[in-house]
């Protein structure tokens, strides 16, 4: 079964990247042409110089380029597209996707910058029979996955509680809060209590993120969590830390090894294990999803899971208090409190 593909957002320029673009349309693109089951139909890009100069990298030819997202999935008819698109725009390309008859669609992380638009386009995913997925490519990062086998496999016991430091919690903490759902039998949580400090602007792909945060949250199955973002330091010395019964297990030790198992009994293992582009691993598996009819780790449901605590981490900074889930509100709040003055960072360019 042959597979055809759109890319919906080029980017500008693949070899200039940073918190204006990282042009990931390319980096979907050497995903999808190193899966052989797997053929290129087409791009749209609303700024046709970047769909043009696309199509030219990948020998698309003319008639493989739109500027209008409905026309591609009409003209191309496209199994499945991938979105690299900047996230305030998200829910509006998955939604037409998905109501244009497309099949598979993998989209960049986060899910949406709001929660309102990040429900909606799973619900509309869901509604329409769409296979969704969001690129938390990550959980395919070799010392992730292998820390996912090591803690089913009881490495640490029975899990307790995990810990996540990231430079953000939006824009970075999604790939954090996702992995932490992955180590941890992807289930909501509870409640989340949350503070933050923003008096620098920091705008990741045209939204707000934090200087430094805290979060805490409990898992529907009684796992405590901890997020540390930005700030002078990272409070733990590696990237995660699973606690558990019988021990800690580290993951990506500053310094050090990509996974560090320490047992209460005096037992523990290192581990540096490799592996190929984890983009790429992750299109692989998506496709194979899409192809078996089966379940991908990057499934929307697990995602919507850490979007939800990210986004309450937020609104417990607006409440001044905890909050229970589900999450009822519609807006980013860290957004709303900047552009309402309730938070007021200062723009170090002017
Ligand atoms: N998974 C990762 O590790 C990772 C890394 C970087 C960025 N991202 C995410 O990828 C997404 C895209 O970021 P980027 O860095 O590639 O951005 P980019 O600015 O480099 O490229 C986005 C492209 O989308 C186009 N575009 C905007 N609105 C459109 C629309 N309505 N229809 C069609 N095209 C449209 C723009 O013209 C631009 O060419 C963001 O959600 C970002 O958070 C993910």
């Amino acid at each position: 079964m042959t597979v055809t593909v759109a890319v919906i957002g080029a980017g500008a320029d693949p070899d200039t990247v940073g918190p204006e673009g990282f042009s990931m349309g390319y980096r979907h693109a050497e995903a999808i042409q190193s899966i052989d089951e797997c053929t290129l139909v087409g791009v749209a890009d609303i700024v046709e110089e970047n769909a043009v100069a696309f199509a030219d990298a990948y020998d698309l030819g003319d008639e493989a380029v739109f500027t209008d997202v409905a026309e591609l999935v009409d003209e191309r008819s496209p199994d499945m597209v991938t979105v690299a698109v900047p996230p305030h725009v998200h829910a509006d390309v998955v939604i037409e996707c998905a109501r244009g008859g497309v099949e598979a669609i993998h989209c960049e992380k986060p899910i949406a910058a709001t929660w309102a638009d990040s429900r909606l386009l799973c619900q509309e995913a869901a509604r329409f029979g769409v296979q969704l997925t969001f690129n938390h490519q990550r959980r395919f990062k070799p010392s992730w996955e292998l820390a996912q086998e090591l803690l089913a496999d009881g490495a640490v016991g029975d899990i307790e509680r995990v810990e996540t430091y990231a430079t953000n919690l939006y824009d970075w903490g999604t790939h954090c809060l996702d992995a932490l759902g992955f180590f941890t039998d992807d289930v909501p949580a509870d409640w989340v209590l949350a503070g933050l400090d923003y008096r620098t602007e920091n705008v990741w792909f045209g939204v707000h993120n934090e200087n430094h945060a805290t979060v805490s949250w409990e898992y529907e199955n009684g796992i405590h969590g901890h997020a540390f973002t930005g700030g002078p330091w990272n409070p733990l010395d590696c990237r995660h830390r699973i606690c558990g019964s019988e021990g800690e297990l580290r993951v990506d030790v500053t310094d050090g090894p990509g996974i560090d198992v320490r047992r209460y009994d005096g037992d523990g293992s290192t581990h540096d294990p490799e592996g190929a582009d984890a983009i790429q691993l992750a299109m692989a598996e998506v496709v194979t999803a899409y192809r078996t009819d089966g379940t991908s780790r990057l499934a929307a449901t697990n995602a919507l899971n850490g979007t939800e605590i990210i986004f309450a981490a937020y609104e417990s900074v607006r409440q001044r208090g905890r909050v229970e889930l589900p999450l009822e509100i519609e807006d980013h709040p860290l957004e709303t409190m900047v552009s309402e003055g309730t938070l007021t960072p200062v723009d170090t360019d002017d």
